[in-house]
């Protein structure tokens, strides 16, 4: 797993559990001697590992826990990949070009690692669709996303999940829709039909450590 996920996972539960929670999640975890640094490949076991013990700390599903990290790392993703993000683009368009700059983030930064299993089509003007189907199963973090895109643009984003691996399809859908550019931040959402993670309590699980 690249390293930007992990670093930005911890930052995202020290910001959002405290201090205290990250060094209990850490003991709890075995991940105690662990630095996480960008430009390095760590195990996927370590994530879920995390989102595991998270959830148990907070008394939620490591789903729900990866979905909020999925809406917290946008704005931090956003800056730390500016160049790759073009200026003009609206929250949708992002999403759009969702395929192009994940596969270039990976090519230029981490040639050695698989490509993200992430497609994005521009179905119309304003509705986009995104087939995920990498064994990591973590399309609750690309639920997250949407609506961590939906707040940074000031956009209200109605995303449905057609399909999804976690109820045994073979790769999650997301149809997306722009229903309109709220007015402020405190005004937009992504709202999800079907896929909350809360109504399940499988685990996160997902396939080799690579
Ligand atoms: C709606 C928006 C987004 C969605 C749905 C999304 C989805 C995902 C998913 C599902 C993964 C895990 C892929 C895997 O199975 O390994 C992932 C990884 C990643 N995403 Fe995103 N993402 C979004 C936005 C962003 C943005 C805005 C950035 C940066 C500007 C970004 C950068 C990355 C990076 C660096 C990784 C890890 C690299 C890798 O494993 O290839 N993502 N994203």
């Amino acid at each position: 797993m690249h390293g930007i996920i992990l670093k930005t996972l911890q930052a995202f539960v020290v910001d959002t559990y405290g201090e205290d929670a990250w060094l209990t999640i850490q003991r709890e975890a075995d991940i105690e001697e662990k630095v996480y640094v960008p430009v390095t490949v760590y195990p996927d076991g370590d994530v879920y590992e995390i989102v595991r013990t998270a959830g148990e700390l907070t008394d939620q599903s490591p789903r729900t826990v990866l979905s909020q990290y999925g809406k917290w790392v946008v704005p931090a993703l956003l800056e730390t990949y500016d160049l790759h993000i073009d200026d003009e683009w609206s929250g949708l368009e992002l999403i759009a070009n969702i395929q192009q700059f994940h596969t270039s983030l990976r090519t230029r930064d981490m040639t050695t690692l698989t490509t993200p299993r992430i497609r994005s089509e521009r179905i119309g003007d304003h509705h986009v669709r995104i087939t995920y189907d990498s064994d990591r199963k973590l399309c609750d973090v690309a639920r997250g996303a949407i609506q961590g895109v939906a707040a940074q643009f000031d956009e209200e984003l109605v995303a449905e999940e057609q399909t999804c691996m976690h109820e045994g399809d073979d790769a999650c859908r997301f149809d997306i829709r722009r229903t309109s550019s709220a007015t402020s931040a405190s005004d937009t959402e992504a709202t999800f039909q079907f896929g909350d993670p809360e109504s399940t309590t499988e685990p996160a699980s997902g396939g080799s450590d690579d």
